[in-house]
């Protein structure tokens, strides 16, 4: 028997009608028996990163309970769209929050990068800068397959609640179970 794991998401989108968000509530549904999904708190509470901040009144309230439960679950699933070929500006805020505290909650953090777009390479070229911030805070990074759900409107039900796609759901299952099986590696 699998031992019982929590997976967080954080969503690199903040919008509420977010196709990456609405696919991380769509895990828990295509993820093992095993394997609790769990939302993060929103990275949409936190400041724009000033260092001011932390040195004249501390961490914000939104950081440590981010960091929290980071800290708490087994690994992290990003779920992101690219904005001009590169990482969102609020996902990169939120890395850049988490890399100035001690203990950094996402060092030797098992942590897997999804990305999608309504286009026709489904963030693909997020891959790479998100990639490159998480070696920089000494993440364990599941490198492959990447995971680029592609023309994502079409792979979902019109309200986002499901993944409609049976091979894409099919494929974020497998995957799922992948991560799930190197995170409990240690
Ligand atoms: C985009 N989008 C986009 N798409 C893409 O394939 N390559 C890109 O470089 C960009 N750049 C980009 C920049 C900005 C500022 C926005 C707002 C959008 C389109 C993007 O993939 C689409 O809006 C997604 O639906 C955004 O993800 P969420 O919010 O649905 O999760």
């Amino acid at each position: 028997m699998e031992k019982k794991q929590t997976l967080g998401v954080m969503a690199g989108s903040l919008r509420k009608q977010s196709f990456s968000r609405a696919l991380g509530h769509c895990l828990g549904a295509l993820a093992p028996e095993h394997v609790t999904i769990e939302e993060l708190p929103s990275i949409g509470d936190l400041p724009l990163f000033n260092q001011d901040i932390m040195d004249e009144t501390g961490a914000p309230t939104a950081l440590t309970q981010l960091a929290e439960r980071i800290s708490a679950v087994d690994g992290v699933i990003i779920i992101s769209p690219e904005y001009n070929w590169s990482i969102p500006g609020a996902l990169k805020n939120a890395l850049d929050w988490l890399s100035r505290l001690n203990p950094a909650p996402l060092a030797e953090k098992p942590v897997t990068i999804f990305t999608c777009s309504p286009g026709l390479l489904g963030g693909a070229r997020a891959h790479p800068p998100i990639r490159n911030v998480l070696h920089a805070l000494d993440c364990r990074i599941l490198a492959r397959p990447e995971v680029q759900i592609t023309q994502i409107k079409a792979k979902m039900a019109p309200d986002l609640s499901a993944v409609t796609d049976s091979a894409t759901a099919e494929f974020i299952t497998q995957r799922l179970a992948a991560f799930s099986a190197f995170a409990q590696r240690g």
